[in-house]
């Protein structure tokens, strides 16, 4: 199997936008599992239905649905509600796995982002990575980007949803959100993204250096 990077932690810690600049600075492929979720929670996807999709026909699928609804706090609140159902999970981590057994023959691996890649999806990933920011910091953050799309949305409402999905996520019974001795954390809260995109850099070439000659 071609390298795996495992790049998990709570929202708004900028996972995402690391992750997508780490695959592109290594030619790796990258999949955002947190958009699979937000698209079969919000298209109401049932489980036997997504046995027979893979990751690219379900992000086909979600890129007809404008992207201000699919990042909305509302999509990623049903996302993590649907997420805590064993069945979910189970299929939905096949085809997370069958994504890094087959990333294209121009990658030289695949980037992954979520909240249980480094411990239940690719628990041999050859780097992983827990990135994450103090609440009220990823809660900025996330009511910047989403005033956007909508000016009636406050902090307050940003903040609170936020504290309820790492709640959800992190004590969830199975493959919740959780930080082991596997993982190198990086704290995004006092960088520019150009600082954090540095470090992960550093991290990754570290790790592949076991891999790679
Ligand atoms: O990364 P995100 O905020 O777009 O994810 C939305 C929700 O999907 C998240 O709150 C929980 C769920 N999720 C998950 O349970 N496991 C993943 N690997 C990715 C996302």
């Amino acid at each position: 199997m071609k390298p795996v990077i495992a790049m998990d932690g709570p929202a708004g810690s900028g996972k995402g936008t690391i992750a997508k600049k780490l695959a592109s600075h290594f030619n790796f492929a990258y999949l955002d599992t947190g958009m699979l979720y937000r698209a079969i929670a919000h298209l109401g996807i049932e489980v036997g239905k997504i046995e027979e999709l893979s990751a690219a026909e379900i992000l086909k699928t979600a890129r007809e649905i404008p992207m201000s609804v699919l990042k909305s706090d509302i999509v990623g609140l049903k996302a993590s509600k649907i997420a805590k159902s064993p069945e979910i999970r189970e299929v939905m981590t096949r085809l997370q796995r069958d994504f890094v057994v087959c990333p294209g023959d121009n990658h030289r691996g695949s980037v992954l982002d979520g909240r249980d890649i480094g411990t239940v999806v690719i628990p041999d990933a050859v780097c992983k990575i827990f990135v994450t920011a103090s609440p009220e910091i990823r809660a900025t953050r996330r009511f910047r980007s989403l005033k956007r799309n909508n000016d009636q949305i406050t902090y307050a409402e940003v903040l609170e949803s936020l504290i309820a999905r790492d709640k959800q996520d992190q004590s969830r019974e199975i493959a919740p959100l959780t930080l082991n001795d596997a993982y190198v954390v990086l704290d995004t809260s006092k960088e520019t993204v150009r600082e954090s995109f540095l470090r992960a850099i550093k991290i990754v070439e570290n790790s592949l250096k076991s891999v790679e000659p």
